[in-house]
């Protein structure tokens, strides 16, 4: 698990007896930014010992993040978001996800005996049923919390409210959305399940069929989409890979990029999509201003791309933030901390215990 508990970036006065949190709950990682200046990133995982062997090992868990992938061998590993969301009929992912949001929770209070609140970030098109799942989990850490998209928290910190789309590459989901000044309602956003994992399924399907005996897994076709990722075949991807158990290397740039290409249509239809519902004279501005965001907005070339296929709706105009684990975090922190908290309401699902 990576922690880094840099210097608060957000000048907001703390209050006292209380910790204000900002959370990007994601498929793949969960970052979380307080108001006394925590920032963490972690893992989305959760590993139980899988047997009485493992357990004398690793101890009775459950074991979070990073530490869990490095224990793996011992360990029945469960990533409860799947798809960005619990799994709504899964007893396990819910005690997962239940799990990990406390041990995170916990972390961020530092050590500090206080009530914690705060705004957490779900794929755009969550449900009803799982966002109030979620709520119920949050419910037992937190004293107050509220539900808002992912996309929409980018625009925030971004300060990128109107005439704007905000794409947000995920692991489990991309989430698209259309900011036109007011919170968005469910018409302006959309999600779908083309984000990186399914690059990875697709890449390691792809090199398995490219070269017939090479063995290679979903996780080994992750490290190399986040090394070599691209769409312009600016970076060439030879990698040692086994065949048949012996190491040879392996060109798999074609396959890396064809993959990283394959979510661009569908990108690109539903941007389409979104723009008509702008008032027209709105249009203009907002194809000058996308914004891609979530992991794989690193994809080298991704941003050209898309503006390519875009040619026939005139100039388009797309940036890629900087920061992509915590943007998110950052914004749900600022809409935290800027909104008052009985305000909240007005912005999304949530639950209040006070
Ligand atoms: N350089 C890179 N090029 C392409 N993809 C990358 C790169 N670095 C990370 N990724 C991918 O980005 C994804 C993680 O992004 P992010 O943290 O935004 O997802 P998440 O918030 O956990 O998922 P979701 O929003 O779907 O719940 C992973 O699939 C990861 O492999
Ligand atoms: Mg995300």
């Amino acid at each position: 698990m990576e922690e880094n508990s840099s210097e608060q970036e957000i000048a907001v006065p703390a209050k006292p007896g209380k910790i204000t949190v900002g959370i990007d709950l994601g498929t793949c990682r969960t970052a979380i930014m307080s108001d006394r200046g925590a920032k963490l990133l972690a893992r989305s995982l959760v590993g139980y010992p899988k047997d009485i062997i493992s357990e004398k090992m690793v101890g009775s868990g459950p074991i979070f993040g990073e530490e869990a992938l490095e224990k793996r061998n011992f360990l029945d590993l469960c990533y409860p978001l799947a798809d960005g969301v619990i799994r709504e009929a899964s007893e396990r992912d819910y005690k997962a996800a239940y799990e990990l949001l406390g041990h995170l929770v916990e972390l961020t209070r530092q050590g500090e005996d206080a009530e914690v609140c705060g705004i957490i970030g779900v794929p755009a098109r969550a449900s009803v049923m799982n966002k109030e799942l979620l709520l119920s989990i949050a419910e037992k850490f937190m004293t107050k919390a509220l539900v808002v998209s992912e996309p929409f928290m980018v625009a925030y910190q971004l300060n990128n409210l109107s005439n704007c789309i905000v794409v947000d590459i995920g692991a489990g989901t991309v989430d698209i959305c259309g900011m036109k000044g007011t919170v968005p309602i469910a018409d302006d956003q959309v999600t779908f399940l083309k984000g990186g994992n399914y690059i990875d399924e697709r890449l390691c399907q792809s090199i398995i069929r490219h070269y017939p005996g090479v063995q290679v897994t979903e996780s080994v076709a992750c490290a190399i989409k986040e090394k070599f990722a691209c769409v312009d075949r600016s970076k060439k991807a030879v990698v040692t890979l086994r065949h048949e158990g012996k190491p040879a290397e392996f060109d798999v740039t074609d396959d890396v990029n064809a993959v990283c290409e394959s979510i661009v249509p569908d990108i690109c239809e539903h941007i389409e999509n979104l723009i008509q519902k702008f008032d027209p004279q709105d249009q203009e501005a907002t194809l000058q201003n996308i914004i891609l965001a979530g992991g794989g907005s690193r994809i080298t070339g991704l941003a050209d791309l898309i503006v390519e296929h875009l040619a026939d709706y005139g100039k388009v105009k797309i940036t890629t933030v900087d920061d992509p684990e915590f943007v998110g975090s950052a914004g749900a922190l600022k809409l935290a901390t800027e909104i008052p908290e009985e305000m909240w309401s007005q912005i999304g699902v949530m639950f209040d215990a006070e």
